[in-house]
């Protein structure tokens, strides 16, 4: 009976997945990136450009040079077993969102036109971030200055 139970969990999780990348790909301005969609479809089953999966989880998206413009969204924090995320070399502009995954170890977002702080960065796992070329403001929290491969 539970197993059941655990399928439908499992489910709801993934529609939730599916839901937080269709909304990164609308923020993102609707790039024409292979396989991306605006409604449903399963990143990890139809192999989305540029996101890398172990087994039916999202471990990674990696969108350099990919034209995007947009901003990035408040629904990243749904992915829940990201590891890197690489936008460096587009045209995303906007602040960070609050709300990232808390799995977060390489953050790659160089030559963008992103604005605001850095600040919510300091609460993720980070062991690479480069925030090279933005637009951001403000002072270098102290745990991000730290980052060995922090730029
Ligand atoms: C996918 O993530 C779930 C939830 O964290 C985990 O239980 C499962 O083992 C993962 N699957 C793979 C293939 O890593």
């Amino acid at each position: 009976m539970w197993r059941k139970g655990v399928a439908k969990r499992n489910h709801l999780v993934l529609m939730t997945i599916f839901y937080a990348i269709n909304n990164l790909y609308t923020a993102l301005g609707s790039p024409s990136v292979p396989g991306w969609i605006p409604n449903a479809g399963d990143p990890c089953a139809d192999g989305w450009q540029g996101v890398q999966c172990v087994g039916p989880n999202i471990t990674a998206i990696i969108l350099n040079d990919a034209d995007l413009g947009g901003e990035l969204g408040e629904n990243l924090g749904i992915f829940t077993s990201i590891i890197m995320i690489d936008l460096s070399n587009n045209r995303i502009s906007g602040s960070i969102p609050e709300n990232l995954p808390i799995t977060l170890r390489e953050l790659n977002i160089q030559n963008n036109q992103l604005s605001g702080t850095l600040d919510v960065l300091q609460y993720l796992p980070l062991n690479y971030l480069n925030v090279e070329n933005n637009l951001f403001s403000g002072f270098v929290p102290t745990k991000l200055a730290s980052i060995p491969n922090f730029r």
